[in-house]
């Protein structure tokens, strides 16, 4: 087999108070990929569809960096050409990165035939993903390759727990992020009784989605002492916005990844409405209409496809 292509969802990371242990994969957003062995040494990427501002140098792109960990972790000669059919909104915190990345190092194991664990994979990955965030964390890059709710349980090595929940109806908030990325701006330490409430809020998080209760799901990610108070600080009326999608319906809503799309989990019946709460609070990006996506969850990770 010489070319595979694939497709890998967008993710919510942290999920309301899991930080870069809880990530969610959606149904969509998602991006199609291109993926060829070569025999000739070296990496290349090309972007397609109207993304072609992203960096295609190797060791700057999330997919590239990651087929170069791949090739370097397991010796195997030869090379890629990597071509990313880019559908999802890049730098908004729904691992739009981490799914180039995933769909990079699960291409290039099954062209290889190198039938690396999940587990090594996901870290091959995660080094890719190092080209966006500067930190090699994995929590969108586990769920973008596993589907379903997973929980980074230990990093080094890297141990993942995975759940599979009823599909939960989600309303996303497409916002670009005004910084690369705010992860140096959260605080180092939290006071003892912020660390136990966050600890029961985690706990309510697992509780609900093993229950697959949607109502305490949603109450479960309406709170967090972590990524939630500085990534929103950098949303203008995001608060405003909370409160009107909570009193339309919503169940709770929370600042995706690294931010600054914000989402929320809502019964069926309120989507439209929380959808519309969404379109009309927050303001418009700059250059752009905003943009809000009415999705679910998805129990599906990386997968490959027969077209594009
Ligand atoms: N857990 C990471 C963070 C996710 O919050 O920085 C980035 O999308």
């Amino acid at each position: 087999m010489n070319e595979i292509l694939l497709r890998a969802p967008a993710t919510i990371a942290n999920f309301g108070p899991g930080f870069d242990v809880f990530a969610l994969a959606l149904a969509a957003p998602f991006d199609r990929f291109r993926i060829r062995r070569t025999d000739a040494a070296g990496v290349a990427v090309r972007i397609v569809d109207g993304f072609e501002t992203l960096p295609t140098e190797p060791d700057r792109n999330t997919a590239g960096l990651a087929a170069l960990h791949f090739f370097k972790t397991t010796g195997v000669p030869g090379g890629a050409e990597i071509e990313i059919h880019k559908a999802m909104p890049i730098a908004s915190g729904l691992g739009s990165s981490a799914a180039s990345a995933v769909a990079a190092a699960f291409g290039l194991d099954r062209l290889f035939g190198t039938r690396l664990a999940a587990a090594d994979l996901i870290e091959i990955a995660s080094q890719g993903e190092a080209a966006s965030g500067g930190a090699a964390h994995a929590d969108n890059v586990s769920a973008s390759y596993l589907g379903g709710f997973v929980i980074v349980r230990n990093r080094h090595p890297l141990r993942i727990d995975r759940l599979e929940p009823p599909d939960i109806p989600i309303v996303v908030r497409v916002r670009r992020k005004s910084l690369t990325t705010s992860r140096g701006l959260i605080p180092d330490h939290l006071p003892l009784d912020r660390v136990k409430e966050q600890m029961a809020w985690c706990a309510a998080v697992v509780h609900a989605m093993a229950a697959g209760d949607l109502a305490r799901i949603g109450e479960a990610i309406n709170r967090d002492h972590i990524s939630e108070p500085v990534r929103s600080s950098y949303i203008a009326g995001y608060a405003a916005l909370k409160t009107r999608a909570l009193e339309a319906g919503a169940l709770g809503l929370n600042v995706s990844g690294g931010g600054s799309s914000v989402f929320a989990i809502c019964p069926p019946d309120k989507l439209e409405a929380v959808a519309a709460v969404m379109r009309s609070t927050l303001e418009t990006d700059a250059g752009g209409a905003p943009l809000v996506i009415v999705t679910k969850s998805s129990n599906q990770g990386v997968r490959e496809i027969h077209g594009l």
